[in-house]
């Protein structure tokens, strides 16, 4: 018996978890000479291999026009995956590497050779999950390629073919809706799975557990009790050296488009009836639906957008975005966006959803707050509850994972002084579990062939339609650009777009 043998013949020493284990299969990787499939993907496969959650009938084969053999490869995962240890060594030695132009008719002919090889050498059934791991610019020509070659279909009855997508799907509603014409014509919508990396992480899952498993939150859970929500993605570092690809992109497109408004689709969802592919993705995407598309002319009112300036960083002095290396010097492209949305529903009518991202802000932080209205009347006298504020039910989502409740308590002593104080949980503390990686659980998925967690087109396009009108106001020199010095919470506009409406900003 070999050892991989032995371990599917005892269950828990192949610590199947809930049976979620990968069936036989190659997972193909366009781009498989770049950063992402080195930094996440194969660190994944890694850890899905150590944890007994691929079979033995599992390869990979790297596509990309880099020229290296298998050998050369191999050893690039390797080192990809310094603590992979002799069962990692062991593993890649099946893997294979096709070397050519990602759209070329012949790199698609000999990829179709290797896999049938694979097929034949390693028992993968037929099965492929296709990888674009790679530049935006080559998702097209990949997906062409790949159709006119006959990949795009099973060539066993039994088998399947998926295609996994990396953002960014579109820059805008025009080109997202291109690609997503392009993907159709060869691919069904059943077979694409667009990732966005926050949907794997545990936290992200965990708003539809806090929700949807206890009885005490849904009933509190809108316009009655709510009286406004805010989404803070905020990141310490700057653009580092990836200037030249942020100036392509800007917060809105890197952030907002995809990460936030996933986010606040399973906030603000209503309940699904099952918590299944159909069912999740079919609730956000009605109440991305209810999502009030702005008018261009009320971006500059509801929209802020600046730059961080140079100032400091975690003690550091930093420069602003405009010196960065590859940065134009008169860039306006923007580091931070903040905006007041709306959501025309019978839950949410008339509660804010105020929404900031943005670059150098003094931490790294994502988390959703509800904060609730006031009480009707407060019977304390008004210095006995100066420290007290509204209720607040904080999701954080990363760092320090968690959920925080923030109500009023009566301070010890004589006096009937009332402050705030915090209810937390930490997911740290609660569980011994360790969490997977969110990429780890996303491809397993993938390989599952469960798209729950992985965006449908329609959601993608609604997002879009959500960000568009913003896109096409900023495009003109007219609209202002605000600035912010690194390190602090942005811009002063962001809180006058709060204090109008007489509300301000967390400080997480
Ligand atoms: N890196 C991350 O952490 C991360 C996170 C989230 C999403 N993503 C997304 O994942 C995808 C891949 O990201 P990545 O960081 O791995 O990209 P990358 O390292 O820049 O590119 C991956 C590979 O694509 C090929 N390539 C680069 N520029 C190309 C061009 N202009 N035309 C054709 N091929 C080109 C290169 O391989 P060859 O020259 O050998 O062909 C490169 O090794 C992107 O869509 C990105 O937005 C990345």
């Amino acid at each position: 018996m070999t050892s991989a043998e032995s371990m599917e013949a005892n269950p828990l020493a192949a610590g199947l978890e809930q049976g979620r284990r990968a069936p036989p299969g190659v997972l193909v990787v366009f781009g498989a000479s770049g950063d992402l499939t080195a930094r996440k993907l194969m660190p994944a496969v890694a850890s899905l291999a150590r944890r007994r959650l691929l079979p033995s009938t599992f390869a990979v084969v790297g596509v990309a026009r880099s020229p290296m053999s298998d050998d050369d490869f191999r050893s690039k995962l390797i080192d990809a995956v310094p603590d992979g240890g002799p069962a990692w060594a062991e593993l890649v030695k099946g893997f294979r590497y096709v070397s050519g132009a990602y759209g070329g008719a012949d790199t698609m002919e000999r990829l179709k050779a290797v896999l049938e090889e694979v097929d034949a050498d390693r028992g993968t059934s037929g099965n492929r999950l296709f990888y674009l791991a790679t530049v935006p610019s080559v998702f097209e020509p990949v997906a062409d390629a790949l159709g006119a070659a006959g990949l795009n279909s099973a060539s066993r009855p039994d088998s399947f073919v998926r295609l996994v997508i990396e953002k960014p799907f579109g820059r805008d509603l025009a080109s997202a809706q291109h690609l997503d014409d392009a993907l159709h014509r060869n691919f069904d919508e059943t077979q694409i799975y667009r990732i966005d990396h926050y949907l794997g992480k545990e936290t992200v899952q965990n708003v539809l557990a806090l929700r949807f498993a206890n009885a005490i939150f849904e009933p509190i859970w809108d316009r009655r009790y709510v009286d406004h929500v805010q989404i803070t993605v905020a990141e310490a570092l700057g653009v580092e050296h990836r200037g030249g690809f942020y100036e392509t992109a800007g917060a809105l497109r890197d952030i907002v488009q995809n990460h936030v408004m996933q986010v606040l689709s399973l906030t603000l969802m209503e309940p699904p009836a099952t918590i299944d592919a159909q069912g999740i993705r079919d609730e956000k995407v009605k109440v991305l639906r209810a999502v009030k598309i702005m008018s261009v002319e009320q971006v500059p009112t509801d929209v802020v957008r600046a730059q961080y300036e140079a100032g400091w960083s975690e003690g550091i002095a930093v420069p602003g975005y405009r010196e960065e290396d590859g940065v134009a010097p008169d860039s306006r492209t923007e580091t931070y966006v903040a905006m007041k949305l709306e959501v025309d529903n019978w839950r949410w009518a008339g509660v804010p959803i105020f929404v900031r991202t943005g670059k150098r802000l003094p931490k790294r932080v994502t988390e959703v707050a509800l904060q609730f209205q006031r009480v009707p009347h407060l019977p304390f006298r008004a210095h006995e509850s100066r420290d007290l504020h509204p209720n607040a039910l904080v999701l954080r989502i990363q760092p320090d994972e968690g959920i925080s409740l923030r109500f009023g308590a009566k301070v010890p002593g004589q006096a009937f002084e009332v402050r705030d104080v915090l209810m937390d949980f930490s997911y740290g503390a609660a569980f011994l579990e360790e969490a997977p990686d969110a990429y780890e659980r996303l491809l397993l998925d993938a390989m599952i062939g469960d798209p729950t967690l992985f965006i449908r087109s329609d959601e993608v396009l609604q997002s879009w339609c959500i960000v568009d009108p913003i896109l096409t106001a900023w495009a003109s020199k007219d609209t202002p650009l605000a600035r912010y010095p690194a390190g602090t919470w942005g811009p002063k506009q962001a809180d006058q777009l709060l204090a109008r409406e007489g509300r301000r900003w967390r400080t997480p």
